[in-house]
């Protein structure tokens, strides 16, 4: 095996010397038996040539160089287009500490699965090995992962979306610790077989977690959080347990920087599930009157988070690239965005325009006249279906961002003032809420509710419980995450103010009662005013919710009677939204931290209810 392995290695020449490494790798091989192993050294060279491989193997479509230059379009199989949570598994060695948000399974019986799915699974395929950081290379933060796969899709992805290749293996020596990951699209060829376009085995799905042995196992899915997996498996879910056992915080949040136009600056992370808004929000562009205000991103979709010396909160995004979804970006919308998309992107499944560049829905306010559409099929505006996928992406680098912070890759992270948590709810909930102090911030923010999006498989629009936005990521049981983040803030001198947010309540029309994007900064600014104790607010039974009067209008299109309806704390809704949050804290068992029922009751009585 060590011969296969050696002759085809290119990275940095320390790797050799990590034995455990090796030996990993080779152990991998003999049980997947590709055709040959290739060690990726990270280099913009090894980009370029598996593209150009991938554009002459069909899987990807080399854009216009002269509207989108070197950026590539990919057309997934239809049965593989998102994250399957019903396929996703936290192996723990007891069922208990999976908890009641997790698909468990035992570690041995999953281990007898993996072990006859991943026999001969590469076949006729190469094997890459990435090593790559998940943090700025050198942050006391950041963590290192060795991805091996048979995707060169994949592979290309994790150039954007994490920092490869040899300084990674600097800082890995020669025996530092790395978390395991083996992916595999689950479509050995035979000799002489010819490829799929986007092979993958959706009948033999398997996203598998082992936090205690901290080891990642993906079989039948190419596409994203299934398949690249520094993200949603080592980023949130292995990362999850890691900073549970360390004492820091592995979240699904966004983290911008706010300057004001006095120069303070104030950075917040922000918490909403799933194709809900961190990716706007993180490079919102204030309205004219706000011209004055400069918003940063620092990350658009994880923060890991951690105490500093002078008991503050700590931030840093541990990608190096967004992963984001395509409808509804344009450029009213997400500016920022799209001009980050401008050249260096991988698209998957958006349309193909007549003249070589892509389209989604959303980007323009008149589709063109004809499109390929996601699945190659010719498309017109009237022919009834969508041109590119609901939960079609874009992946590209962050470096890209004309509003990058200067700090995103400050190996000491950002100070965080604030955290904000925010569903999809079209009624009930409010535009904005300041919780009483950490406990009901906590206790708001494991009872989120939020519809569900394309950005997972299953029934879409359905209002569930989204703890911190965390369902699908919690990598342990959430009753222990909720204590967790209790006594995480009860250490700190200087714990941020949490806050709750919902830009998309609707009319009884289903129109949406908010403008959102951009207008979200008036909410904003009077989040980080509160946080430096310069705004007012009204006391209510949720907490401190601002008055008309309390937010700054100026030049604003929504008015004063809108905002009624978007902060209105409807009795009956909330009484049946008590309901839902009482069973959800019972269904968490005896986990669920006491402090969060006793939050509970004292909502319930103050809205006038009985708990
Ligand atoms: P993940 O990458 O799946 O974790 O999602 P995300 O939270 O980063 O989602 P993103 O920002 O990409 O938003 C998803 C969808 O929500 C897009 O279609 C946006 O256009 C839409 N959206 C974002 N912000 C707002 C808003 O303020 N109001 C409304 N109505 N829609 C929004
Ligand atoms: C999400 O679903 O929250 C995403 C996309 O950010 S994926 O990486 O595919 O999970
Ligand atoms: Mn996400």
């Amino acid at each position: 095996m060590n011969a296969l392995i050696t002759s085809h290695f290119t990275a940095a020449p320390t790797a050799l010397r990590h034995h455990r490494l090796q030996q990993w790798v080779s152990g991998i091989a003999a049980l997947t038996t590709p055709e040959r192993v290739l060690w990726c050294d990270g280099s913009a060279t090894e980009y370029q040539r598996l593209c150009e491989e991938m554009v002459d193997s069909g899987t990807l479509i080399r854009l216009n160089p002269a509207l989108r230059p070197n950026s590539f379009l990919a057309r997934s199989d239809p049965a593989d287009v998102a994250r399957v949570e019903e396929r996703t598994f936290i192996c723990s060695r007891l069922e208990e500490d999976a908890g009641p948000t997790n698909h468990w399974r035992d570690p041995a019986a999953m281990r007898t699965t993996l072990n006859d799915l991943f026999k001969g699974a590469m076949r006729g395929r190469t094997m890459y090995v990435i090593a790559f950081s998940m943090g700025p290379i050198g942050s006391p933060l950041a963590r290192i992962g060795i991805e091996v796969t048979d995707s060169p899709y994949v592979v290309a992805n994790m150039h954007i979306m994490t920092r490869m290749g040899a300084a990674v293996y600097e800082v890995l020596g020669e025996d530092g610790d790395f978390v395991p990951c083996v992916h595999s699209v689950g479509v050995p060829l035979a000799p002489g077989e010819p490829d799929r376009r986007w092979p993958c085995n959706p009948a033999d799905l398997h996203i598998a977690h082992f936090p205690e042995t901290r080891e990642i196992w993906s079989f039948g899915s190419g596409y994203g959080g299934n398949a690249l997996l520094g993200k949603k498996c080592l980023a949130l879910r292995i990362a999850s347990a890691m900073a549970r056992d360390e004492g820091w915080l592995a979240e699904h949040m966004l983290i911008l920087g706010a300057e004001s136009p006095t120069g303070e600056k104030t950075y917040v992370a922000a918490a909403f599930p799933s194709a809900c808004g961190k990716t706007n929000f993180a490079m919102l562009i204030p309205p004219p009157a706000f011209k004055e205000w400069k918003i940063t991103t620092v990350g658009d979709d994880i923060a890991w988070i951690r105490p500093g010396a002078d008991g503050r909160l700590y931030a840093i995004n541990p990608e190096a690239g967004f992963f984001g979804v395509a409808p509804g970006t344009s450029p009213t919308t997400n500016p920022n965005a799209i001009a980050t998309l401008a050249e260096n992107v991988l698209f998957t499944n958006v349309a193909l325009t007549d003249d070589g560049d892509v389209w989604w829905e959303g980007l323009t306010p008149t589709p063109p006249a004809h499109l390929i559409d996601w699945q190659g099929q010719d498309w017109t505006p009237a022919c009834g279906r969508k041109a590119a996928h609901p939960n079609s992406r874009f992946t590209a680098p962050a470096r890209q961002c004309p509003v990058i912070d200067p700090a995103w890759e400050a190996v000491q992270g950002v100070p965080v003032s604030a955290f904000i948590f925010g569903g999809r709810r079209a009624t009930t909930v409010p535009l904005a809420v300041q919780a009483f102090n950490w406990d009901y911030g906590v206790y708001h923010a494991a009872t989120l509710g939020s519809e569900t999006t394309a950005a997972a498989g299953g029934v879409q629009g359905q209002v569930r419980r989204d703890p911190f936005a965390m369902r699908p990521f919690c990598g342990y049981h959430i009753g222990d995450y909720f204590r967790h983040w209790l006594e995480t803030g009860h250490a700190l001198a200087e714990p941020p103010q949490i806050f709750c947010v919902n830009w998309f309540r609707t009319d009884d029309a289903g129109a949406y009662l908010w403008p959102g994007f951009g207008e979200n900064m008036r909410v904003l600014k009077w989040i980080i005013e509160r946080c430096h104790g310069r705004a007012n607010a009204a006391e209510t039974a949720l907490g401190w919710i601002p008055r008309s009067a309390d937010l700054d209008w100026s030049d604003a299109q929504t008015e004063a009677q809108a905002y009624a309806a978007l902060s209105r704390i409807d009795p009956a809704a909330w009484g049946a939204e008590l309901a839902r949050r009482g069973e959800w804290l019972t269904r968490i068992g005896a986990k669920n931290p006491r402090q969060l029922a006793l939050v509970h009751e004292l909502t319930a009585r103050a809205l006038g209810e009985k708990p």
